[in-house]
């Protein structure tokens, strides 16, 4: 088979703010205890946060990782994660029917995103709290000011305000499964005076009103409208959420899914834009689109989990290779609406729906799903250019033509190279791919990784990473082979 990608320099989509590549640890299963912090563990540092993780998180290259949740921050009280840790409150957890025992809270999460060299995307309770905790919140982690809960921190140790830009205002509040479900009218009065106090107590901050749990949602759409005509002014960015399975193991549908996350893009960038034009505004919303990823593995073994213990083995799917394709995609979808799509947010990072897996007390390694992440983080800044695909189409069971080739073309100025990401969605046959870039002068390529496994249901495990990248030779002749079924990083040098 044989399909071509052409870009010109001056035909653009727009240009990546690196919070693209952003992820998420919520309160919930082993992502915190046990993921992030074990102080029991040979690698703890001196804050007992683990630095085998730490250092595979360095590895993703995450500029923003959002928290406490996710639904868990629906019933969450920040300050129970505050202050003298001997005096912190173990608390039943409603979400996801745990026992929190609040070691780890806002205070030593700063600090873990400091070592990680990543920032904290906050949110807070809208679910069974409101504008008073959240304007406090904000205090709490921003303000100079002499005041209760800025001297609060102070008095807990933290002479300097942690500066967290990004809040979330609430988490899926269209949920049923929500603490506190609201309905738009309800949710859209809370969020917008929840925003106006938090900015208020720091005009510096961005905020993220809740868009739809994901798309299926009955309500999606008429939730967006409603939502965004209380709040438009007020916040910075609308949320999408969205999951895929494989759960009829129908491999063609499920690598077609990135073609519906693109739809989901475009159809909420619209409902915004249909705010705009309503409101006659100047400000175009920008999207933030936090929780993103595979996800059906562990649902059946979760059912049997006992309730109210402590970091029970929660959504710990384990990935498989056909996995990392489709993120792969997700992430090249994220990429090629970069123009709306201003951060996103890999759900999650640690054991929970993660890139990252542990085992308590012992090993750290790479999911599946780790290596497009990785790549797409580490070479995918600068403007994506506006690709033009000629790509072969299959018509999946879910009545949609997708094309074997999907791709992104990255131009990084700076470094004076291109990348393209390309999947090839074949499962037997491999691509022959022409790449032109235009209006570049002298493109060589000088790299090519590829992620492949024969096997697309091949995992990663403690003891064995049978999914890995690779470098291919590249040929004398130029010509660029992708394998069937295959992730791939093609990078060029411009010449000078
Ligand atoms: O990431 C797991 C859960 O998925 C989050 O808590 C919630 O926001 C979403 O439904």
């Amino acid at each position: 088979m044989k399909a071509r990608i052409t870009a010109h320099k001056s035909f653009v989509i727009g240009d990546i703010d690196r919070r693209l590549y952003g992820s998420f640890i919520e309160h919930i299963g082993r992502a915190v205890y046990g993921g992030i912090y074990e102080p029991s563990h040979e690698t703890a540092d001196d804050q007992g946060f683990r630095a085998d993780v730490l250092e595979l998180v360095k590895k993703l290259n995450v500029p923003i990782v959002r928290y406490p949740g996710g639904n868990f921050v629906s019933g969450y009280n920040w300050e129970d994660g505050t202050g003298d840790k001997a005096r912190r409150p173990r608390r039943m957890d409603l979400a996801w029917m745990a026992t929190e025992t609040n070691e780890v809270g806002i205070d030593e999460f700063q600090e873990w995103a400091r070592r990680a060299n990543t920032e904290v995307m906050m949110a807070v309770n809208l679910g069974t709290r409101g504008a008073d905790d959240a304007r406090n919140c904000v205090e709490y982690c921003n303000a100079t000011s002499d005041t209760y809960y800025a001297n609060m921190r102070r008095a807990n140790g933290f002479e300097k305000p942690f500066g967290i830009k990004v809040w979330c205002l609430g988490n899926e509040m269209d949920g049923p499964w929500q603490i506190c479900q609201k309905t738009a009218e309800e949710y859209g009065r809370l969020a917008a005076e929840a925003a106006k106090v938090m900015k208020w107590a720091d005009p510096d901050i961005e905020l993220v009103a809740c868009g739809s749990a994901h798309r299926n949602m009955k309500t999606f759409g008429q939730w967006e409208l409603t939502v965004l005509d209380h709040t438009y002014e007020h916040v910075d960015y609308l949320s999408l959420h969205q999951y895929y399975d494989n759960r009829d193991d129908d491999t063609p549908k499920f690598l077609g899914r990135a073609e519906e996350m693109d739809e989901f893009i475009k159809s909420t960038a619209a409902l915004c834009d249909a705010i705009k034009a309503k409101k006659k505004s100047q400000k175009t919303l920008s999207l933030s689109f936090d929780e993103w990823n595979v996800w059906y593995h562990s649902q059946e073994q979760d059912k049997s989990l006992e309730k109210w213990t402590v970091a029970p083995p929660r959504n710990e799917d384990i990935y498989n290779f056909e996995d990392a394709l489709l993120v792969g995609t997700m992430l090249m979808t994220l990429q090629n609406n970069c123009d709306r799509v201003k951060m996103a947010c890999l759900a999650q990072l640690v054991n929970v729906l993660a890139p990252i897996m542990t085992e308590n007390g012992g090993k750290v390694w790479a999911q599946t799903i780790f290596y497009p992440f990785m790549y797409g983080s580490a070479f995918g800044s600068g403007t994506t250019l506006r690709a033009i695909v000629e790509s072969e189409k299959y018509v999946s069971s879910a009545k949609r033509e997708i094309p074997y080739l999907a791709t992104s073309v990255i131009y990084n100025k700076e470094a004076r190279e291109i990348v393209v990401y390309a999947v090839n969605r074949s499962l037997d046959e491999a691509m022959e791919l022409d790449v032109a870039l235009e209006g570049f002068e002298g493109c060589r390529l000088i790299e090519h990784i590829e992620l492949y496994a024969d096997d697309l249901k091949a995992i990663n495990d403690k003891d064995t990473a049978r999914v890995t990248p690779c470098h291919v030779d590249l040929r004398d002749d130029g010509q660029i082979i992708l394998k069937k079924h295959s992730w791939n990083m093609l990078r060029y040098k411009i010449g000078e």
